[in-house]
């Protein structure tokens, strides 16, 4: 039987740490979350945000356009943000509606002031090596989750399934930077189970239920990035856990396995763009 990987209690710790160092800070990091639309999932996201970062000491601000804003309109806003000063950290709440083109938001955003990595500065620093601004926050909790435990990256194959600019592409790069050999799986991928079955740590983000007790390796460590409602409206993810449990060595459970961890990734990039923004 596998450890359960407690994201929740590794999170806890995080915000934590955080809070106290916060309170030590010249003024409050202030981050800005923009939120287009209704969109169910990004209502309970965006109002998780600014509730757990105010909780923390940091200064938040949720501004909600509707549906049919335009981009220019908000690529006007997004440019006021980047030169205030009184902004430390900025995202985009994604999906975007349809006649918003994502690439361009991201475009507008201040590297500096990415908070969820997703620039091409930033994710160009990460692809070379250098250090970015900000770490992509789903990735960056995974691999957090992996130090926490003490699990072994450099030289173990690892498998990811699902290849969003999100989580899949950048989570890859972390942990080839980590010196991983790296596989990278998606809806094309022939022969999933195969290529599934050789990895050493298992990673899935597709958000669908895609990963079965037979497609996993004795003692693997499998990390499950998906979180959906199942056919009964209860909350899953991508890994059929009661049974991949039994051959796993470690496991993420959904709920309170990666989310958690994304949110104290976001916290700890905010706090890390106020520190770069106030070193002047
Ligand atoms: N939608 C789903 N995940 C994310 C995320 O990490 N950042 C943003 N901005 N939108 C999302």
């Amino acid at each position: 039987m596998a450890t359960i990987i407690d994201g929740k209690a590794v999170s806890a710790k995080i915000l934590e740490n955080l809070s106290a160092e916060i309170k030590n800070l010249q003024e409050k990091p202030h981050l800005v979350v923009i939120q287009v639309g209704d969109n169910p999932a990004s209502n309970i996201y965006v109002g998780l945000k600014k509730k757990k970062a105010e909780a923390i000491g940091i200064k938040s601000t949720v501004i909600k356009y509707d549906e049919d804003i335009t981009e220019q309109e908000l690529i006007k806003k997004i440019e006021d943000l980047n030169s205030d000063s009184n902004v430390h950290a900025l995202l985009v709440q994604l999906p975007l509606p349809k006649h918003i083109k994502e690439t361009n938001i991201i475009k507008s955003i201040s590297p500096k002031k990415d908070v969820d990595g997703f620039t091409a500065q930033n994710t160009g620093d990460l692809l070379n090596g250098l250090i970015p601004c900000a770490y992509s926050c789903t990735p960056k909790g995974v691999l957090r989750l992996l130090k926490e435990y003490n699990i072994e990256i450099s030289g173990k194959h690892a498998v990811v399934v699902g290849r969003s600019n999100i989580v899949g592409k950048p989570l890859a790069i972390m942990l080839l930077n980590n010196n991983a050999t790296v596989t990278i799986c998606h809806s094309k991928t022939q022969n999933l189970s195969q290529i599934t079955r050789e990895a050493d740590i298992l990673i899935s983000a597709v958000g669908k239920k895609v990963i079965f007790k037979d497609m996993v390796k004795k003692d693997a460590v499998v990390i499950d990035v998906g979180i959906f409602k199942d056919e009964n409206n209860k909350t899953t993810g991508d890994v059929d856990f009661e049974n991949v449990k039994d051959i796993a060595s470690y496991i993420t459970p959904v709920p309170g396995g990666v989310g958690p961890m994304t949110i104290a990734s976001l916290m700890e990039n905010t706090v890390e763009l106020y520190k770069l923004q106030s070193i002047k």
